[in-house]
């Protein structure tokens, strides 16, 4: 980023600035200040190897404060002065990503990677691909947005559709540059994605110091004393600090906890005439985050290895995982990227993640402790599910206290008993596992789990379906179903109601005011309003969520309503075509089946709600209640249907569109992409350096199109 004499230059002139010997203009001034620290925040928060005091930092930001109040004139957005004291944030905008913030697929050992390799190589028809190795860091995905030099917007991961906006306390964060010259690189535009991130030491400081805080508050509360405050926060790991953190409504305090950006990949950048520069002057990874590095962006350049192969990539990968206590930051895994943008270009995405990435996880981290007890659960479908209450364990940076563990035949399997020792693991890196009971450690206290035969809350009989491994309550009008299924209803997935969690469902139910779907939209404000931690304002807010949630999509809607084995995908894919939500009552079961990716259990599940006397009736009162039943198909219909039934593979270099533009041309008329050749393949798109994929074809006798041919079928 600053070569050799830029950093003399500026060490110099820190120096001149600091002496107090320089008598430019304060315009001048300015921009000297603006120059310097800007320089030694890269040293701090970047390549962490700064050359001034803190002292000498804080003289000089204060100095450069005083001069842009003396002269507010010569004040800009970019000023390292912008970085502090934005205020509060109420509610963070919800902005749509310039395009989805997708996942990660996994792997978890060389086989894994080198299955992977082989589905590069196939894409790209190539046997010669080479890999970049960087971590793949634990913390909270992010993407900025630069117009024109200038640092225009960051948001969050949120559903990978839609983001939180965030701008005001990702600019506090030093490590994010407010203005790159991008200029420079003939790029107007460009969204850069990275990672936010605490130093494990800090965290590890922040919460020696919130445990002590927490500790004072404990003491003070059991004295009874006044004026305590509320109860201090102690956070449970890194990478929840740092998301938590993104999301504070005070930028001031997020700039207190200290994180930091690492940013590793571009996926749009425009120059002028609005033309992508990646692939043009843009080549390979490598040279798309050393370009970042070099505009000043902490871009994890010591960390990457360039690989000629998979063999190296999975040597990267095994040293990586060996060494990873070492690494300042919380990583998980490290990811495999195809190096050079044409071929990743050529492999594309799947709507859940790129085709030429791949992450490596470590080995989840394991621990011992003692099982307490065993608690059972109604889930809101009737399914029991046994929750092992443990001795809190610490565990790959949480604490462990209760964990799932599945049926009873998991429980019988493991042979686990309440009181025995067992190995936890923390697999990928979410969930903990009880991976298995240590019969050595028995002392003959242990008692074997007794699984119930009634409902842990209701009482009736549970119900075990064969080939289903869990037992059911099958009371629709147990309470602790009913809470559950509202509490999936009002869900972020689900219908998305701001102020609704599972504290006040419950709380809602216990005093009788919610106690079936409907019921969301009869809930007694006023009567809300008057309880104990409520009051006018968080009220207002939930009316306000409940009223907008009734603009939600169909495919929402359904998901929200609960009907067994229909998640969020097979909501949407039910949805897909028709008119209304209704509709789905006139479907018979073939038909049902008929429709892409639903099997029969599904079918069933769907057939089954939508001719149930209740649901339908359940249906009717929230269509009167104003909820949106119906959507445009018109906008859901292909543009055209010349390709119907037509099938496309797209190889080599493609020239005039990217290879997701050609699959939506072909969505879009009717038509399917497919990756391989067959004789079924009724065409074959060949760009330029065609390999093996067009041999085929032509040995098949499969129509081969160009990319000029291919836009004249479609007109
Ligand atoms: S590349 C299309 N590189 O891991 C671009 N992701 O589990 C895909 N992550 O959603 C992302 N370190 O938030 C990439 N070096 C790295 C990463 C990384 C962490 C995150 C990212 C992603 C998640 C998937």
């Amino acid at each position: 980023m600053y070569s050799k004499e830029q950093t003399q230059e500026l060490v110099k002139l820190t120096e001149a600035i600091k002496s107090g010997k320089t008598q430019n203009s304060p315009a001048i001034q300015i921009d000297n200040l603006r120059k310097i620290i800007n320089f030694h925040d890269w040293r701090y928060y970047v390549i962490d190897d700064p050359i001034v005091t803190d002292f000498d930092y804080d003289m000089l930001f204060k100095k450069l404060k005083a001069l842009e109040a003396e002269h507010p004139e010569l004040k800009t957005a970019d000023s390292p002065t912008e970085r502090v004291a934005y205020g509060l944030t109420k509610e963070f905008p919800q902005v749509e990503h310039i395009a989805p913030m997708l996942s990660l697929d996994n792997s978890y050992n060389a086989e894994d990677l080198r299955d992977f390799d082989e589905s590069v190589k196939k894409l790209t028809d190539r046997d010669d691909i080479g890999y970049t190795v960087e971590p793949k860091f634990d913390g909270a995905g992010i993407s900025l947005v630069y117009e024109n030099n200038q640092l225009l917007r960051a948001l969050t991961r949120g559903n990978g559709a839609v983001g939180d906006e965030i701008t005001n306390n990702a600019k506090v964060l030093k490590s994010i540059p407010l203005s790159a010259d991008f200029d420079g690189q003939n790029i107007q535009q460009i969204e850069i994605r990275g990672e936010v991130l605490i130093r494990k030491s800090v965290f590890e400081k922040t919460q020696k110091q919130q445990e002590k805080d927490l500790k004072a508050w404990e003491a003070a509360k059991a004295k009874e004393e006044k004026n305590i405050g509320s109860k201090p926060k102690v956070f449970a790991n890194a990478r929840n600090t740092a998301s938590g953190g993104l999301r504070m409504q005070d930028s001031a305090e997020v700039a207190k906890r200290g994180l930091e950006a690492f940013v590793y990949y571009v996926g749009h950048a425009i120059n002028k005439e609005g033309k992508s520069v990646l692939l043009k002057s843009l080549n390979s990874h490598h040279e798309t985050l050393d370009m970042l590095y070099k505009l000043g962006f902490k871009a994890p350049m010591k960390e990457i290895t360039v690989c000629k192969n998979i063999e190296e990539a999975i040597q990267a990968c095994a040293q990586w995982e060996k060494d990873r206590d070492n690494y300042p930051y919380e990583i998980d895994g490290m990811v495999v990227k195809v190096n050079d943008l044409h071929l990743q270009d050529i492999c594309g995405y799947t709507s859940h993640h790129p085709r030429w990435a791949i992450a490596y996880k470590f080995k989840a981290k394991t621990a011992t402790t003692k099982l307490l007890n065993v608690e059972f659960q109604v889930g809101r479908t009737g399914a029991i599910t046994p929750v092992a209450k443990l001795e809190p364990v610490h565990l790959a940076g949480v604490t462990v206290s209760s964990i799932s563990i599945h049926n009873e035949e998991y429980i019988k399997e493991k042979d686990i008993h309440i009181g025995d020792t067992v190995e936890i693991e923390r697999s990928g890196d979410v969930i903990p596992q009880i991976v298995r009971a240590i019969p050595d450690a028995r002392d003959g206290s242990e008692t074997p789990v007794e699984f119930p035969r009634n409902c842990p809350d209701c009482q009736s009989d549970l119900v075990k379906v064969e080939d289903e491994a869990v037992w059911r309550c099958e009371n629709f009008d147990c309470p602790s179903q009913i809470v559950e299924r509202l509490i999936h209803y009002v869900s972020r997935d689900a219908m998305d109601i701001d102020g609704f969690g599972k504290k006040q469902v419950a709380r809602f139910y216990e005093l009788g005011h919610l106690s079936s779907i409907p019921q969301v939209y009869h809930l007694p404000y006023d009567e809300l309003k008057k309880l104990e931690g409520l009051g006018e304002r968080s009220i207002d807010k939930l009316a306000e969520g409940i009223e907008k949630s009734k603009q939600q999509p169909i495919a929402r809607l359904l998901y929200a309503l609960g009907v067994r084995h229909v998640g969020k995908g097979t909501a949407k894919r039910l949805t897909k075509s028709i008119g209304n939500l209704m509709d789905l009552q006139n479907f018979s079961l073939e038909q049902l089946q008929e429709m892409e990716d639903i099997g029969p259990i599904v079918a069933q599940s769907v057939y089954d709600f939508f001719h149930n006397p209740k649901s339908i009736d359940m249906l009717k009162e929230l269509e009167a209640l104003g909820l949106t039943f119906t959507q445009d198909v018109s906008a859901l219909t292909p543009s055209s249907n010349v390709l119907e039934g037509k099938t496309f593979v797209f190889t080599g270099t493609l020239e005039k569109f990217s290879r997701n533009e050609a699959k939506a041309m072909v969505e879009d008329n009717g038509g399917k992409v497919t990756s391989s050749v067959s004789k079924k393949l009724d065409y074959l798109v060949a760009g330029a350096k065609a390999g093996s994929k067009l041999k085929k074809a032509e040995e098949l006798g499969v129509t081969v199109l160009s990319e000029e041919e291919f836009l004249n079928l479609i007109g």
